[in-house]
């Protein structure tokens, strides 16, 4: 069995070995090599990497379908970062930031179809494969919508922001654990317990990325302070801020969602730290990476089997990146 430390490497190896852009034009492939060569996590090629693991050795299906998902993901981002309007990812320019706007589109766009053509090359399962990664797909594009349609109400209740960071996020942890286990022969039933395990650990990533956004360090991070204050998002410090306010503070952040000053961050982050709602994310974090331990315990195989993601998922819980 291997542990995340040991897979990021190898992943990155041969993922790197192996980026399938051509050369021309360079315009649209050079921004391309660009934002892989910045690195990331590697989160999701690992999951699936990790889940093919738990039930026998990993295969060549399984590498191919990390190096897919890696490459939607980063699709993903690209354009994320157009619509979030973000000038830094991994530390550096994001492409529409570097090159421009058309690189951004079509680096993204291409992106999407080299992952296709990487998920299409699997031998096992394919139609039950290419089932879940087109689901996926489809609900990123859902939450990546609502996301944005929510920077335009101030009503937004909890639940829509759950449901919305399952989809923009978590669905597509758990697609790559159970692309990875349904390419190793897996049954059904342990495939789909590992994709509620994903489900849960994705909400939880996502609730630890609005923290980040908020209260982490960008040096860290390596991505802009604060922007998702900027942007007016409605994550769940924003809601359970409004919810825990009394009356003179809801009328502060009111009044600072109609505010672009340099000091709306500073401002926003006090009144999250004095309703209290930094903690509570802090707990809903725990709260859903505990859902996601017992949707782990559910899974089929001897305990030993599941060390590596259990030990992935509590290193998620205090990551600060
Ligand atoms: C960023 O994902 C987008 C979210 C879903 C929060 P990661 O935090 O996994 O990004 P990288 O790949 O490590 O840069
Ligand atoms: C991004 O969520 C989710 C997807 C890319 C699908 P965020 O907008 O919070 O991700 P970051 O913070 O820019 O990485
Ligand atoms: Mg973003
Ligand atoms: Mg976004
Ligand atoms: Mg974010």
């Amino acid at each position: 069995m291997h542990s995340f430390t040991d897979l990021v490497p190898a992943f990155e190896e041969r993922f790197m070995a192996s980026v399938p852009f051509s050369q021309f034009p360079p315009t649209l492939y050079d921004p391309c090599r660009y934002f892989l060569k910045l690195g990331g996590k590697r989160l999701r090629p690992v999951l699936c990497l990790m889940a093919n693991e738990m039930f026998d050795k990993i295969n060549e299906d399984a590498w191919h379908g990390a190096f897919g998902i890696e490459l939607f993901h980063n699709f993903t981002l690209i354009h994320d970062d157009i619509m979030d309007k973000a000038p830094l990812r991994r530390g550096q320019p994001t492409i529409h930031t570097k090159y421009d706007m058309t690189a951004g589109i079509l680096c993204g766009d291409v992106m999407n179809i080299y992952a296709y053509d990487e998920i299409a090359k699997i031998k096992t399962a394919l139609p039950l494969v290419l089932r879940v990664f087109n689901k996926t797909a489809i609900e990123v594009c859902e939450g990546q919508q609502l996301d944005m349609d929510f920077e335009r109400r101030d009503n937004v209740h909890l639940g829509e922001y759950l449901h919305m960071i399952a989809l923009k996020t978590s669905v597509l942890l758990a697609c790559s654990l159970k692309i990875g286990a349904l390419v190793s022969g897996a049954m059904g039933d342990n495939a789909n317990k590992l994709y509620a395990f994903g489900v849960n650990m994705g909400i939880a990533f996502q609730l630890q990325d609005d923290y980040l956004d908020a209260f982490g360090k960008t040096e860290l991070l390596g991505k802009q302070n604060g922007g998702d204050i900027i942007s007016n998002k409605k994550t769940y410090l924003h809601l359970k801020a409004l919810e825990l306010a009394n009356a003179a503070q809801k009328k502060e952040i009111e009044a600072l969602l109609q505010h672009n000053g340099d000091d709306k961050v500073q401002a926003m982050l006090s009144l999250y730290s004095a309703t209290g709602a930094d903690s509570h994310c802090r707990q809903a974090v725990a709260h859903y990476s505990t859902l996601a331990f017992d949707c782990l315990e559910d899974v089929a195989v001897p305990g030993k089997r599941k060390e590596p993601l259990m030990e992935l998922a509590n290193y998620l819980l205090l990551r600060d990146r």
